[in-house]
């Protein structure tokens, strides 16, 4: 293994997140417009590509691959690409591979992933109403996402539930997530909205659900204990006394959380942006294709990580102001 990762703040960088298609078989209002434009299939990199470029970033120093979309499922044959991470868990260079899925092709997949090592799954849902959940989703069908569920616990699969915290949306759902993910023993997290991809007619800020506010709902009912412990992601959690549980909260909008950030994001075109919130990235498909050995890509790399900037530039006032960041959470992988 060459040099570990290491940004100009002193940061290891030890957790690539991969966006393997822009595609999604889901329109969630926040994420996408109903008539998106999806990339030409000619622009993805092939499955070989991915390939190489995770087993490059492995060979120097990631730990932790989350496999993302879009809808990593939608891609074809994206089972070959899980089964090829297989060699990086088994000869002990990758701790975890990993996924973040809708969870409608789950009911098909979660046997296969869990044969590929996969562990764990994060799954997004918002609503536990099929009217909600078909309104929200644009296209999705909750029942088929339910069942996708299910498949994953029944493959051993532990599950985590990724829910957006949606102003006037899933507000009066905030008890029965709650409920529903401590009786299935799943693990919990609220994501507050951020602003980016297209808006439509709706207004993102009216959307805005302030998880500070869910948090001290959360408090009316149970005994909320603060867990200091950091898993390098951007969840911080507390422990519901009463029931054991361990919810998340990922607020880039209200508590910064860059200062212990640990990873970088590959585009389904080969580009490295360096964080969410922020413009700049590298493009790492020329140097990839540039030659059949891994220097050029290397170097590319290491240049791209000592550009990772000190944190993101999420600020709801300037956006509005400027009008939506264009790019979309498809693209970037979440
Ligand atoms: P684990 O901690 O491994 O479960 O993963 P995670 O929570 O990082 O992964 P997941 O894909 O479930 O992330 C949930 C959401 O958190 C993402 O889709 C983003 O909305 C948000 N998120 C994850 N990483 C970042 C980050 O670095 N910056 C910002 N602003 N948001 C992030
Ligand atoms: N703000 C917050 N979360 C978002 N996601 C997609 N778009 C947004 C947004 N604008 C979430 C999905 C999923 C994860 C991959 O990203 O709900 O949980
Ligand atoms: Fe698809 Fe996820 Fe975007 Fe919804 S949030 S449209 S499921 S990529």
């Amino acid at each position: 293994m060459t040099a570990p990762l290491i940004d100009p703040f002193a940061r290891a960088i030890d957790y690539l997140r991969v966006s393997v298609t822009d595609r999604c078989d889901f329109r969630c209002v926040y994420c996408m417009s109903e008539n998106m434009t999806f990339l030409p299939k000619k622009e993805l990199l092939t499955l070989e590509e991915l390939d190489r470029m995770c087993s490059t970033f492995v060979g120097m120093g990631v730990k932790k691959l989350r496999i993302t979309g879009g809808e990593p499922l939608v891609r074809r044959d994206i089972m070959t690409f899980f089964a090829g991470m297989k060699r990086h868990l088994d000869s002990g260079a990758l701790e975890e591979l990993t996924l973040t899925t809708n969870g409608s092709q789950l009911e098909r997949f979660a046997g296969p992933l869990a044969e590929a090592g996969v562990r764990r799954v994060n799954i997004s849902l918002d609503t536990l109403d099929e009217a909600k959940f078909a309104e929200i989703t644009r296209w999705g069908r909750l029942p088929q996402v339910l069942r996708g569920i299910e498949a994953a616990k029944a493959a051993g699969l532990r599950v985590k539930i990724n829910v957006v915290a949606l102003k006037g949306f899933n507000e009066d759902e905030l008890f029965d997530i709650v409920d529903w993910c401590a009786k299935g023993d799943m693990d919990l997290t609220f994501i507050e909205v951020m602003p980016m991809g297209d808006l439509g007619n709706e207004d993102r800020l009216d959307q805005y659900w302030d998880l500070n506010d869910l948090r001290a709902r959360l408090a009316e009912r149970y005994t909320l204990e603060h867990l200091h412990e950091r898993t390098g992601g951007p969840a911080r959690y507390v422990a519901l006394q009463e029931t054991g549980q361990k919810i998340g909260f990922i607020t880039p909008l209200t508590h910064n959380f860059c200062e212990s950030c640990n990873r970088v994001r590959l585009t389904c075109t080969g580009e490295l942006y360096m964080c969410l919130g922020q413009e700049d990235m590298a493009d790492l498909r020329a140097p990839l294709r540039s030659s059949e050995s891994n220097e050029a890509l290397e170097t590319a790399i290491r240049n791209a990580i000592a550009r990772k900037p000190k944190g993101h530039d999420f600020d709801y006032s300037r956006q509005v102001a400027d009008g939506q960041m264009s790019r979309h959470m498809s693209h970037t992988g979440g």
